[in-house]
């Protein structure tokens, strides 16, 4: 079977990093979320009070973003709850449009996809991360249905939001993500948009799966 690179790009809570994971699982290849790595220096940003990239990328460089299964580390620490809370989530494009900070994850994101079969869900995968990607998804969903499936993750997670506010927060961060110079969020000439407003989620992942068999 030949290594197969998937990118699944597209705004925040389009439903990216759920059909990932389960694509990844059944397909038994490996998933890199990318977002979680932007969030990870953005803590790091919060903690150290620094905006200063270098200041940022040293810390990480000492203190590695690790996966296992679905924990995310920072050295040793586990911060997997703390990198999804709203003082990360309000930061995080500002620290996500640092170009010496996204030229680092880049590096990093490329190390970890060499050799093997890889998915990863992001931004810039398929347009900067991995151009040559063999499948492309871009997902898209409307914002409210977004902020509905955000509102739900949150209640979930033990996370206090509240359903508007997290739909303008969504609007707010696909804007600025869309708008900022450095690799904005935009569909690769070569993606598939896929619409998943209305969809399940075991409707996306065929789609996906369908089209990754068909290339292995
Ligand atoms: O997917 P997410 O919501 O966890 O991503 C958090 C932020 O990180 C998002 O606002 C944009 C940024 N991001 C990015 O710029 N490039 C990526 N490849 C992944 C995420």
């Amino acid at each position: 079977m030949k290594n197969i690179k998937i990118a699944i790009d597209g705004p925040a809570s389009s439903g990216k990093s759920t059909v990932a994971k389960v694509v990844a699982k059944d397909l038994e290849i490996i998933y890199l979320d990318t977002g979680a790595m932007y969030r990870a220096a953005t803590l790091v940003s919060i903690e150290i009070e620094t905006l200063d990239f270098r200041k940022i990328i040293e810390f990480l460089q000492e203190n590695s973003i690790a996966f296992a299964q679905t924990q995310v580390f920072l050295g040793t620490r586990d911060v997997t709850q703390i990198i999804r809370g709203n003082d990360v989530t309000a930061k995080v494009s500002e620290i996500s449009a640092i170009p010496e900070i996204r030229d680092f994850m880049v590096r990093e994101q490329r190390r970890i996809a060499k050799g093997h079969s890889i998915i990863m869900d992001g931004r810039d995968i398929g347009t900067v991360v991995l151009p040559d990607a063999d499948l492309k998804i871009f997902l898209i969903a409307d914002a409210a249905e977004r902020a509905a499936r955000r509102y739900k993750e949150n209640l979930e997670r033990g996370i206090p939001s509240d359903l508007s506010a997290l739909k303008e927060e969504i609007i707010e961060r696909d804007r600025y993500d869309s708008s900022r110079k450095v690799s904005p969020l935009k569909a690769a000439d070569d993606a598939i948009v896929f619409d998943t407003t209305g969809k399940t989620i075991p409707e996306v992942v065929d789609f996906i799966e369908g089209k990754a068999r068909s290339l292995m």
